[in-house]
């Protein structure tokens, strides 16, 4: 069974996972009920005050062929047991779930390298629960208690890591098709103008489509363009 270990306070739980990868075991998840360093997408600082659901996945797979559709795993998971709550969650590729346009969650994945080779994948979950104040989040931001929806951390967590742990040997085997049409239906973007920036550039265009890899097939005045990371904004 993996374990979960609670902590009070973190500076970031991914980071404590990344320092104790080896003692750790797949599966396992580290959680804090705070973090003072918590970390975003893009270097960006995840405010991370009480109230917050703060967690990091550490998974040790033999096979790594679709490690990104992991983190996309995760995103479904949280979008759809948000929904089960009663909140009309949806994801914003490749991996923020949203509510109303506000974000509810985050998710940073890191890999842990050993001796330059894969050794270990973290996805670092932020959850917005019941924070007293979004206001410094610095985008539009949304708890379940915001929502009017009452769940302790724990429940929560409980709840994402089962239907995660449920969906993972599948998705392992067969990355992101496995999961592909529950992600699309919970995806509104398809159809819609939008910004990817990714690698330093910005890029406009129309959404076609996610590709069965995952990746975001967008229409550009340049043609087709794909892309397998970046941050879409609509
Ligand atoms: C993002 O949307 O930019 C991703 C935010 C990820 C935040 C989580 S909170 C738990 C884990 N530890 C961190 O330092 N970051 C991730």
């Amino acid at each position: 069974m993996p374990r979960i270990l609670q902590f009070l306070q973190l500076n970031s739980t991914n980071a404590y996972a990344k320092e104790h990868a080896k003692e750790l075991e797949n599966g396992d998840v580290v959680c804090a009920e705070e973090q003072t360093a918590g970390r975003g997408r893009f270097n960006r600082k995840w405010i991370s005050a009480q109230g917050g659901l703060y967690f990091s996945v550490l998974l040790k797979p033999n096979n790594t062929r679709h490690l990104p559709n992991l983190t996309q795993l995760m995103a479904l998971c949280i979008c759809q047991t948000v929904r089960e709550l009663g909140a009309p969650a949806q994801l914003k590729w490749p991996n923020d779930v949203l509510v109303n346009n506000q974000k509810l969650s985050g998710i940073l994945s890191e890999v842990v390298l050993e001796q330059n080779r894969f050794y270990a994948l973290v996805i670092g979950v932020g959850i917005n629960i019941r924070q007293a104040d979004l206001s410094q989040v610095g985008q539009p931001a949304v708890s379940l208690e915001a929502l009017n929806i009452h769940i302790r951390r724990q429940d929560m967590l409980a709840r994402l890591l089962e239907r995660f742990n449920a969906r993972l040997p599948k998705a392992l085997a067969e990355g992101f098709a496995s999961f592909g049409e529950e992600y699309k239906a919970l995806f509104p973007y398809i159809g819609r103008t939008v910004c990817i920036t990714a690698g330093g550039g910005k890029t406009a265009g129309t959404v076609r489509d996610i590709s069965s890899a995952g990746t975001l097939l967008l229409h550009t005045q340049q043609g087709l363009q794909e892309f397998s990371i970046g941050d879409m904004n609509a």
